[in-house]
């Protein structure tokens, strides 16, 4: 396994601010997946003995909780809410329709590594479904057919300067009062 020397400082950091080792088991690891993208069993093994753990203590945590991956996602990860609120506003036909496009079912990666699809519990920003994500960026109110053209401008590696499709980060950023304005209903969320 192979880390930058930025990661493993930022490991060498976070270790004593925890009382033991081992209570900076879920840090480490994320800060790890973060560069790698998931934990393999070698990576378990080095956690473990960076942390005086077993590897199983570090391979227990990595198969329970879902953020948590033992391969990694696409290229570009995909995330589409499931939850309630999203899906009586149509949640499962977007999802559907970008699998669709994508080329890729929902909980897989495909074939040639570039996209992933996870349809899964609440983004938090319940208010404005269906919710999207795309890597980090929310994309909200992503209906079937909105779904559609969001797919196309990813394939046309065109969404991030997309005129039309402003995720929630980017409005935070933006000096326009309308996208502004837009961004502070998931805020006050
Ligand atoms: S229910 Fe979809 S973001 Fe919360």
């Amino acid at each position: 396994m192979k880390l930058t020397k930025e990661t493993l400082r930022k490991i060498d950091d976070v270790i004593p601010r925890y009382p033991d080792k081992r209570s900076a088991v879920l840090m480490v690891i994320h800060l790890i997946q973060d560069e790698l993208g998931s934990i393999s069993d070698e990576t378990c093994e080095w956690i473990a003995e960076k942390l005086d753990l077993q590897p199983i203590n570090v391979k227990e945590l990595i198969t329970f909780y879902p953020m948590l991956r033992e391969t990694p996602w696409g290229k570009t990860h995909v995330r589409v809410c499931r939850t309630l609120p999203c899906a009586l506003r149509g949640s499962y036909a977007t999802c559907q329709k970008l699998e669709k496009k994508l080329g890729v079912k929902e909980g897989h990666v495909r074939e040639d590594g570039e996209y992933s699809i996870e349809f899964m519990e609440c983004l938090a920003d319940c208010g404005e479904g269906p919710v999207v994500m795309v890597g980090e960026e929310t994309f909200e109110n992503i209906d079937e057919k909105k779904a559609e053209k969001l797919a196309d401008q990813m394939l046309k590696g065109k969404l991030e300067k997309s005129a039309e499709f402003v995720s929630y980060e980017q409005g935070l950023l933006s000096d326009s009062p309308k996208k502004a304005k837009k961004s502070s209903s998931k805020a006050k969320k």
